[in-house]
């Protein structure tokens, strides 16, 4: 018997995915912060609001009286049920809440859970570049190959139809699209949604749609679910959750709506991978998600987003050397900092360690976007105000400078 492995090495799939920039960043801000520097941080993906009152309080309520076990593997019945109520209400599809949905561990496992139950060794999934980074890695941790689809910021990183059309293969099994869109801030219009469900009919792949930040729609943007468009229900794989919406990113909690038929495997890579999400948050949230002070709270937090947004925008304006491209929808503005003669590599991480200011650069999310960095505003008004001092001031430096 041969036994002669390193027991302390990984394996291939681990080797296939790199270590976040955005988590790279994160931890720098810790640092920074125990070495006792206060630090603005506009890094997070995270609303800056607490959980809506009555989901902690039924929450703490189902804690004690002990719905601290084992649940149904597809999630809570009375959860689920409201899930599709919801879904209707906004897009119109009908999910079965018994063989339609199914309640997992973050939206996070949603994306695994999903991948890992479509893509198998070798088949080719596009991906638009800039990205939420996980869809990228998990496609290379299930053996799939990802084909990556460059947005052009002068296009405003909207979708080019035809730009998609030529990264089809015979091998294309996925497409995964993310909107409203992290970090382009991109809502896709009607046009360009139903292009794709055309291409999905002639090329035969199916869509996956990370539909997370579907609550957060500025003006007059309208956010339509590709589910929505007609045989696209079981075309498709929703992925959504519990995180921005309602300012839930700690508590773990997302959901996947598709046709029973997909359910049914994502459902097997569910039961291995968390079995069920904690029943305790289940309860809380079906119990508190929609009750009249919850629904306040939320489109309290909603409204909040669009002032800021709009105040954001009027301080890069008066920034000589900053550009931005108008985000439609979630609470990210990508922002070209080229004219400042530094990448946004270099300017991220100078904003940092000399004006205590975290942003992300954003080629974490898309090897293109090299120029640009990832503001969120989901951050007090001060914290954006005090922020934007700084960036003005050392902009102005770097500018002059040139
Ligand atoms: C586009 C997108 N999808 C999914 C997620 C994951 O959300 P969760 O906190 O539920 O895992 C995020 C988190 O930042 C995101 O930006």
């Amino acid at each position: 018997m041969n036994k002669d492995y390193d027991i302390t090495k990984d394996s291939n799939r681990v080797k296939k995915v790199e270590p976040s920039l955005i988590r790279m960043v994160l931890n720098r801000v810790d640092e920074l912060r125990k070495s006792g520097h206060e630090i603005i941080a506009l890094s997070a993906g995270e609303p800056d609001f607490n959980t809506p009152a009555d989901i902690k309080e039924a929450t703490i309520n189902a804690i004690n009286n002990n719905y601290t076990h084992y649940g149904s593997n597809r999630g809570y019945e009375k959860l689920r049920k409201k899930i599709s109520e919801k879904i209707f209400e906004e897009t119109e599809v009908l999910y079965d809440y018994q063989t339609e949905i199914l309640v997992t561990s973050s939206g996070a496992e949603a994306i695994n859970n999903t991948i890992l139950s479509i893509i198998e060794e070798g088949d080719e999934a596009m991906v638009f570049s800039p990205a939420f980074v996980n869809y990228e890695n998990m496609i290379k941790i299930s053996g799939g190959v990802p084909v990556i689809i460059n947005l052009r910021p002068e296009n405003q990183f909207e979708i080019d139809i035809r730009e998609v059309e030529k990264h089809i293969t015979e091998r294309t099994k996925m497409l995964v699209i993310n909107n409203p869109n992290n970090p382009t801030g991109v809502v896709y219009d009607r046009e360009v949604l139903e292009q794709l469900c055309e291409l999905s009919v002639k090329y035969n792949f199916i869509i996956v749609s990370d539909e997370m930040y579907s609550k957060l729609i500025y003006g007059d943007t309208v956010f339509k679910s590709i589910a929505s468009f007609p045989g696209m229900k079981d075309r498709s794989v929703i992925i959504n959750g519990f995180s921005k919406t309602y300012a839930m990113t700690g508590w773990r909690l997302g959901f996947i709506t598709a046709s029973e038929k997909r359910m049914n495997g994502i459902l097997k890579i569910h039961q291995y991978s968390t079995t069920c999400s904690p029943t305790f948050i289940q309860m809380g949230v079906a119990e508190g998600m929609d009750t009249e002070l919850t629904k306040r709270e939320v489109s309290e937090m909603v409204e909040n987003f669009a002032k800021r947004r709009i105040h954001l925008m009027k301080r890069l304006d008066k920034i000589n050397g900053l550009s931005y491209v108008i985000p439609k929808g979630a609470f990210y503005i990508m922002v070209n900092v080229s004219k400042t003669g530094l990448d946004g590599m270099e300017y991220a991480g100078r904003l940092l360690e000399e004006k205590y200011v975290a942003v992300i650069p954003a080629v974490g999310l898309g090897k293109m976007c090299t120029d640009y960095i990832r503001i969120s505003f989901a951050a007090s008004m001060e914290s954006i105000d005090a922020a934007l001092d700084r960036m003005a001031e050392f902009t102005k430096q770097l500018v002059n400078h040139n």
